[in-house]
């Protein structure tokens, strides 16, 4: 089923990408690719058997198999440079997609676009990307399952940057904003109960962060009220 947060990814898919799906499970991520146009061709992969059994029979049966291709593997172990341009990534845990791209330096060096869909450690990803000079051209939120979840585009190069239209525009900015400070917050809160962890670098960052976000969550909500 496409799900908001599929969705979501599809639209960052510049037209005619040649992509690789890491990770594709039931495969629909790639098979939206081909029927919407977005892609010419899709590698689509996952590790274990089963699921990619899934993702050949929905692919067949959409008579794609012309368009997509199935391999069993390890992250983009099972690509070859100059395959694919564009990377998909989602359902998986941030630390897990960087160590899935940075296992493979040289397919990573040669891919012009990203779009990462984590579970979690989203800034732990974001840092990550940067470091391996990639901009963050645009981020999409969007709510499936009751969650709201980022997604990011990233590029290569600086003129897809979209100053986080997307991003600026999403409806679920505010409540998104709004649970990540509840979130951190609360975490504060249980550290504030212990003068050593109240001391701690790990309490300065996360109250510098929740600050951040407070002040782009009031600037969001002055903004629509
Ligand atoms: C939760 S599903 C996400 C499916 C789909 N990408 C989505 O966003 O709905 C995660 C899939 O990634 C696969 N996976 C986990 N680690 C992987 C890795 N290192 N390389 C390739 N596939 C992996 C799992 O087998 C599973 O099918």
């Amino acid at each position: 089923m496409i799900d908001a947060r599929i969705n979501a990814m599809i639209n960052f898919v510049p037209a005619g990408s040649r992509v690789a799906d890491i990770g594709a499970d039931h495969g629909y991520l790639s098979i939206e690719l081909i029927k919407s146009c977005r892609a010419d061709f899709v590698i689509a992969t996952d590790k274990n058997p089963n699921p990619l059994d899934a993702a050949k029979k929905n692919i067949s049966a959409a008579g794609l198999d012309n368009f997509i291709e199935t391999r069993l593997g390890d992250g983009l172990q099972v690509l070859n440079v100059g395959e694919v341009d564009t990377i998909c990534v989602g359902g998986m845990g941030g630390a897990l997609i960087c160590k899935i791209l940075d296992d493979s330096p040289q397919i990573l060096n040669d891919v012009e676009n990203l779009i990462l869909q984590p579970m979690n450690a989203v800034d732990k990803l974001k840092n990550y990307l940067t470091d391996k000079n990639f901009y963050i051209a645009d981020i999409d939120l969007a709510e499936a399952g009751g969650i709201i979840y980022e997604i990011i585009f990233a590029s290569r190069s600086a003129d897809k940057i979209s100053a986080r239209k997307k991003f600026d525009a999403s409806p679920l900015r505010e409540k998104y904003l709004a649970l990540k400070v509840e979130k951190l917050q609360r975490i504060l809160d249980e550290m504030s109960k212990s003068p050593a962890a109240t001391s701690s670098e790990k309490f300065l960052e996360i109250s510098s962060k929740v600050k951040g976000l407070s002040d782009q969550w009031s600037v969001v909500r002055n903004f629509l009220h």
